[in-house]
């Protein structure tokens, strides 16, 4: 079969549909870039808003319809959407062949099999304790990739699906992830970001080191710390970061990690979500604007180069003007780099779905744009004060708009647009550049060491 997948969401949701495509090669099946070539096309699926959904939903309906004049196509849907709903997606699609939750991705050529067979209409979801069935195997070239350490979520944020659909969390053993990470590095990749909804709670519920009690070499106990550690020895990784991250998980050994440990990047995305003390208890963020001004406090403290970009909720139920104006002002307190907002999306079954969706949308769009029109200005703000510094940018290839300057990120995840030397460089190669321009979302500069 030819195939193709269509990922919305997160980056768990690239994760997955990375590692469905290595499965299906491994099976047989062969990918292509067009959905005209593809007789099997699978949407991987996200819930957490209700715009995500209706994206998939859309797409989905337009793929299904497409069978009646092409008979043979297969379409599938996978990640959270597929969860949520359940039996009632075929119910949504009756021509859908087969739908299967965030745990249970690894089905997939199974699954496929049987539709070839002449089976449809194939549901695989999974229990919220089932141990995930997600392969290891990567379809990556080039030199980032993604590795899931976490799975789940156990925390109970009043507007959230993630812990419905994705399950409780289950930390892979330590010995599994270092020995992905090896192989990967041995195929070039140099890069990796470890991926969890609450990164920073591995290993918290079930243990993943064999000798659980032991410090790691430079004295950590806490089961991220180490594993930070162990990926940082791994020969051929270069940079690691990680993500999604809680404030709870800023601890003594998570700054020093970050701090002494030369690969991972300075960098967090720590979504605050509200400024406003009220509307986190409402939400049940298990913090204070305090508790997480404080721990922006620390990694700065630590490291003066430290980037910080955020996600931000404006309009849950109950948010007044005062609340939204002191989200306002914590963005200003924490300077984020950057940051995602979203309109509150009453997501089914969760707590905040019982309350009033009081803030109408008008104002919620209102809200949005002034904190993104804060934002851009902000950023800026952020960029220019790093023209004459030093970034340290792990080169991608020619930039998208000048094939003749090489693009790149920086420890704090922005695009660095650079002259590569006159012998070229290599891709997943580190340069040190110096910044001599800076636009809203880009930084500008000159290589300044002579690289290999
Ligand atoms: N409505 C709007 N935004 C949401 N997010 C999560 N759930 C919802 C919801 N119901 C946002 C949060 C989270 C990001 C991934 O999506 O800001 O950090
Ligand atoms: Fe959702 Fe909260 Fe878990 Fe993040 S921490 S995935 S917002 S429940």
């Amino acid at each position: 079969m030819r195939f193709i997948l269509h990922t919305y969401g997160c980056q768990m949701n690239v994760r997955d549909s990375e590692a469905v495509s290595a499965l299906l090669a491994a099976a047989g099946h062969t990918p292509v870039s067009h959905e005209n070539d593809a007789d099997l096309i699978i949407v991987n699926s996200c819930s957490v808003r209700g715009k995500a959904e209706d994206k998939a939903l859309g797409k989905l309906g337009l793929l299904c319809a497409a069978k009646r004049e092409r008979p043979n196509l297969i379409v599938g849907v996978m990640g959270c959407m597929a969860q949520r709903l359940g039996p009632d997606m075929f119910k949504r699609l009756p021509a859908l062949d087969f739908s299967v939750g965030p745990r249970r991705c690894g089905a997939i050529p199974r699954l496929v099999a049987r539709v070839l067979a002449g089976e449809t209409g194939l549901l695989e979801t999974a229990g919220p304790d089932e141990t995930p069935d997600v392969p290891d195997v990567h379809a990556v070239s080039g030199f980032s990739a993604f590795v899931t350490v976490l799975f789940g979520c156990n925390r109970r944020c009043a507007y959230c699906i993630v812990p419905d659909v994705r399950g409780s969390e289950y930390s892979r053993p330590a010995r599994e992830i270092l020995a992905e990470i090896a192989a990967l590095a041995r195929n070039g990749i140099r890069e990796v970001t470890l991926l969890g909804q609450s990164v920073m709670n591995y290993g918290r519920i079930n243990p993943v080191w064999d000798d659980s009690d032991a410090p790691s070499p430079s004295g950590y106990t806490e089961p991220f710390a180490r594993l930070l550690e162990a990926v940082a020895a791994v020969p051929g990784i270069i940079r690691i970061r990680f993500t999604s991250s809680h404030p709870s998980g800023v601890t003594d050994q998570l700054v020093r990690a970050m701090r002494t440990l030369p690969q991972i990047c300075h960098h967090l995305h720590l979504p605050v979500q509200s400024g406003s003390d009220r509307i986190l208890r409402l939400m049940r963020r298990g913090y204070t604007r305090e508790d997480y001004l404080g721990a922006v406090r620390r990694l700065r403290a630590a490291m003066p180069d430290f980037a910080l970009t955020s996600d931000v909720i404006v309009g849950f139920p109950g948010e007044a003007e005062a609340d939204f104006e002191e989200t306002r002002s914590l963005m200003d307190d924490a300077d984020f780099d950057n940051a995602f907002i979203f309109k509150y999306s009453p997501r089914p079954g969760t707590p905040a779905a019982d309350m009033e969706d009081d803030v109408p949308d008008t104002e919620k769009m209102r809200r949005n744009q002034v904190l993104l029109e804060d934002q851009d200005l902000r950023g800026a703000a952020a960029n220019q004060r790093l023209i004459g510094t030093f970034q340290e940018v792990l080169a991608e290839g020619p930039s998208l708009r000048n094939a003749a300057r090489w693009s790149g990120r920086s420890p704090g995840n922005k695009i660095v647009i650079f002259d590569p030397p006159p012998g070229g460089l290599q891709p997943g190669t580190l340069a040190r550049v110096r910044i001599t321009r800076a636009a809203p979302q880009t930084l500008y500069g000159e290589l300044a060491n002579d690289c290999p």
